[in-house]
């Protein structure tokens, strides 16, 4: 295969240079002469026999010319001259962006590659599986740019995606996925863009909830739903507990050793407290505030919880400045409560029901949980959300056989600003074989870091079954790995030679070099993403806007109706 021709590299040396330019000059000639004789037809001129002939009689004197001729002939030429330069200008296009990394896309799989992922193979892994015939026959992500395929990943692979901001992340592929399921779907959001544009398709099949404490998309409590409802026992409170503290601080935060571990262990008592004794987490956020408060000890007792009453005693008795320390930092992981936008969300009230997790996961409807980062950010509720509906599916499938029949999609978009869910790395392994199917979105490898830490980041990445990434790229070293993990491709390059003794000799030669490389990942266009399957080679990907799937319409028809709802 000859390299097509890359920015910054030089054409290979030829030695055919004046014989081109010998030829190039006979056809430009020919074609003078021809457009000549045309011209003088075109002028009236009624030139004789054929445009040699003619020619030669011009210079003999025996044909004729003319003023009006010679306009003829510069238009002739300009003309040309313009299409010639649009034809060369579609042709070069064509190879450039794109089009040329298009090309490329042929040296990273065969469209026999790509067979395990195209929608023949999943609807036969779905029937395999016994997938509920309404779920579809897998999670869709695009088509192969190399032979136009669909693809999709089968209902017990999980997916990852890396892309920059503005990629097409949301109305590429969390739209078209949310929408291609009739099974149970939670989706995660920092923007209504996805509620929009999937609500109105996805409420003739089940019901439709959001969850919109920050009023991202203007939307009022109907109904309520507090993580103390999952709260049912020691382990269950410690998992919330480090929902809360994922939410405020980063996994590469510097943390106090001492201070943070006891104030997660006070939290996680009070937690318990709380939902054993019919309180509210707003009554958590006041015995934070209040560390002389000993009813949250007398709920733990009276529930016969011992153990996480002696924690809270532990920490209440500590010198002042032991204990300012401890309920210091517990307060600072309860910090987004002072939001009181909230309260009705997590709390009980006329006419708003209980969201019940184990109810949604029997259910085709649809959980939407918005929120976004910053102060008063509701996301410690939208990653205990997901993680209660999530193992609300895990005992469902497990009463079903260990699978679920119609698999829970879940399609976390910005899940590194608004899902912050530390066990996550550890559920890829086995989520996807449980029929919980995850498709999680981040902007940047190094947000993921900032979530998971570098080790959960890598064995997240590792886990999942399909990780994608797409455009902006910026992280070289990111990049970099993407490019080995493509891996490389033979490329023939040829040189010739001159010399007075050989004479003119042509050689051939075959170089290994990265199909992709590392700026080219990062240069990856809008529409386009690059594929990692697990067990298969590397596939070049045309993401599917939603503007181009057969509902459309029926996109375009929720976006305008619910955009205009929220606006009102
Ligand atoms: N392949 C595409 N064809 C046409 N338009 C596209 C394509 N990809 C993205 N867009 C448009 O680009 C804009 C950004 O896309 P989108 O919101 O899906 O990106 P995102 O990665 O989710 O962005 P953000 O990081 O802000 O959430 C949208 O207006 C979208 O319609
Ligand atoms: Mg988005």
């Amino acid at each position: 295969m000859i390299a097509p021709r890359r920015a910054g590299r030089l054409p290979e040396p030829s030695g055919n240079g004046a014989l081109i330019a010998g030829a190039g000059s006979l056809v430009a000639a020919a074609l003078l002469v021809v457009a000549g004789w045309a011209a003088a037809g075109i002028a009236g001129l009624s030139p004789q026999g054929n445009p040699i002939g003619w020619a030669v009689g011009l210079a003999t004197g025996t044909s004729r010319w003319s003023a009006a001729a010679t306009v003829v002939l510069v238009v002739i030429i300009v003309a040309v001259a313009v299409l010639a330069a649009l034809v060369v200008r579609a042709v070069m296009g064509r190879r450039s962006g794109a089009g040329r990394l298009d090309n490329l896309a042929k040296s990273m799989s065969l469209p026999s590659d790509v067979r395990p992922l195209s929608m023949e193979t999943l609807a036969e892994d779905a029937r395999r599986l016994g997938v509920a015939p309404e779920c579809g026959p897998g999670v869709p992500i695009g088509k192969a740019v190399n032979g136009g395929t669909a693809l999709g990943t089968s209902w017990e692979w999980t997916q990852l995606w890396v892309m920059g901001p503005r990629a097409g992340k949301t109305s590429c592929l969390c739209i078209p996925q949310v929408l291609a399921t009739g099974g149970p779907v939670v989706a995660t959001s920092n923007k209504r863009d996805l509620l929009d544009a999937t609500r109105g398709p996805r409420s003739q099949r089940g019901l439709v909830r959001v969850h919109d404490p920050q009023g991202l998309a203007g939307q009022e409590a109907t109904w309520w739903w507090s993580p103390l409802s999952y709260i049912t026992d020691s382990p269950r409170a410690d998992e919330i507990t480090s929902l809360f503290a994922a939410a405020t601080r980063d996994a590469t935060a510097k943390t106090d050793a001492y201070f943070d571990t006891a104030a997660q262990t006070l939290v996680s008592a009070l937690l318990l407290a709380a939902a054993k004794g019919g309180k509210t987490l707003l009554d958590v956020h006041e015995w934070v505030r209040r560390p002389d408060e000993t009813e949250p000890e007398d709920l733990l007792i009276d529930a016969g919880e011992r153990s996480a009453a002696i924690d809270v005693e532990s920490a209440r008795m500590k010198t002042p400045k032991q204990r300012d320390g401890i309920y210091g930092s517990a307060e600072n992981l309860l910090s987004w409560l002072r939001n009181p936008a909230l309260e009705p969300w997590i709390t009980p009230g006329e006419g708003r029901p209980e969201f019940d997790a184990e109810e949604f996961v029997r259910s085709k409807d649809t959980l939407y949980l918005l929120s976004k980062e910053g102060p008063g950010s509701a996301r410690a509720l939208t990653a205990s959300l997901t993680v209660a509906v999530t193992r609300a599916a895990e005992r469902y499938g497990i009463s079903q056989g260990g699978r679920l029949a119609r698999p829970l999609l879940c399609v976390l978009d910005e899940a590194a600003n608004i899902c912050r869910w530390p066990q996550l790395p550890d559920l890829y392994s086995h989520y996807g074989s449980r029929g919980i199917v995850l498709t999680t979105y981040l902007q940047s490898w190094s947000q993921g870091v900032r979530v998971w830490g570098k080790e959960g980041m890598t064995q997240m990445w590792d886990a999942a079954n399909v990780r994608g990434i797409g455009p902006g790229i910026a992280d070289d070293q990111f990049a970099g790995t993407i490019s080995k993990l493509v891996g490389p491709h033979d490329v023939r390059t040829r040189s010739a030679s001159n010399s007075m003794r050989s004479g003119h000799s042509v050689n051939h030669q075959l170089r290994r070099e990265q199909i992709l490389e590392v700026a080219d990942v990062s240069a990856l266009p809008q529409g386009r993403a690059v594929v990692l399957p697990s067990g298969s080679p590397s596939i070049m990907l045309a993401t599917q806007h939603w503007s181009t799937l057969e509902i459309a319409d029926l996109i375009t028809a929720s976006i305008e109706h619910y955009s205009r709802e929220g606006a009102a």
